[in-house]
């Protein structure tokens, strides 16, 4: 069996799937190898965040890894969210191929850049918190159901 139950359970039924119209912190990234793009969408209040949501244009581990990605990041502080790794976002899945990493590392980057724009519209440099992000361009649409 090459996925885990989890990785077909968070692919099946992903979590948090859709948009926040009031988000506060959005970030999109793309993977430019596979082509894949995923947008995040966060209500932070306090540093915490409250709610999160994401889309993706993207393979099947790139869907169950944002979905774990969000349930782990939920009502957590941005602190804690910045500290999430793929690597960790791959353990909570059980696992995934190792072709499917880099899957992984695209919902690390959705978050971080979603993190990154919640700053950046408060007029903070983002990059000594949140680091370098390779973020694709806004005005790209997402189709994704
Ligand atoms: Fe590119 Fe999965 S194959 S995100």
């Amino acid at each position: 069996m090459m996925y885990s139950d989890k990785v077909l359970d968070h692919f099946q039924n992903p979590r948090n799937v859709g948009e926040i119209e009031d988000a506060n912190a959005v970030g999109l990234v793309g993977n430019a190898k596979c082509g894949d793009i995923m947008q995040m969408f966060m209500k932070i209040e306090d540093d915490k965040i409250v709610d999160v949501k994401f889309k993706t244009f993207g393979c099947g581990a790139a869907v169950a890894t944002s979905s774990m990605a969000t349930e782990l990041v939920l009502g957590k502080t941005i602190d804690e969210a910045l500290q999430l790794t793929n690597r960790a976002v791959m353990e909570a899945l059980d696992g995934l191929p190792p072709v499917k990493v880099h899957c992984s590392v695209l919902a690390e980057q959705a978050i971080r850049a979603a993190i990154s724009d919640y700053y950046k519209r408060q007029g903070i440099d983002p990059e000594p918190i949140v680091g370098k992000i390779e973020e694709v361009d806004h005005d790209h649409e997402i189709a994704c159901d």
